[in-house]
């Protein structure tokens, strides 16, 4: 299994229009804007040259500290509960900390997301506030409109 931030061939087409079990909610212009600008960060997990699990984030320097965001992590369900996310997590985080001094990474995850919730826990990161009606109508979180935001402070070298 590697982790690379080479965009793998067909990436766009494969997280948009196989769902579901695909929970990514960016449309294919989204996702393409998103590839293009400077300040995006994104890392794909690869086994025998398959992509199995990614995530999108962008990293916005101000002086040597770092606000980031993290937009999404999927793992596929042929591979969940391997230990992928972790490890792109963890690459996410090396990177930050290989970069800055300190480093702040935002994400948001809807309220009923148990195991996005397990998840981001177990890596560290802590609740900071709650948002209602925050998904409207977007197929990612069609059973609750509560999102959670969490967050992890990173201090680098
Ligand atoms: C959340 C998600 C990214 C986790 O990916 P993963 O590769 O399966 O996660 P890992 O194997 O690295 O698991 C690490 C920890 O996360 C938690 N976790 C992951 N999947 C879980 C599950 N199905 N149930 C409960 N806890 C879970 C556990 O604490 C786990 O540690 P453990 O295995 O020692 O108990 C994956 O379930 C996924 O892609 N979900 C759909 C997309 C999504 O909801 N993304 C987040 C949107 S904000």
């Amino acid at each position: 299994m590697i982790i690379t931030h080479e965009v793998p061939e067909h990436f766009i087409r494969q997280v948009t229009t196989h769902k579901p079990p695909l929970l990514f909610s960016w449309n294919a212009s989204q996702i393409q804007e998103h590839l293009i600008l400077s300040h995006s960060y994104n890392l794909f997990c690869l086994s025998e040259e398959k992509l199995v699990g990614f995530l999108l984030s962008s990293l916005l320097p101000i002086e040597n500290e770092c606000e980031a965001e993290l937009f999404h992590i999927e793992v596929f369900p042929t591979h969940q509960r391997g230990g992928v996310a972790t490890r792109l997590i963890h690459a996410l985080h090396q990177k930050c900390q290989n970069s800055f001094k300190k480093t702040v990474i935002y994400l948001e995850t809807a309220k009923n997301n148990h195991f996005a919730i397990n998840f981001y826990e177990k890596m560290g990161y802590k609740t900071y506030n709650e948002r209602k009606n925050y998904y409207g109508s977007n197929t990612i979180a069609p059973h609750s409109n509560t999102a959670l935001l969490f967050s992890i402070t990173l201090d680098g070298q």
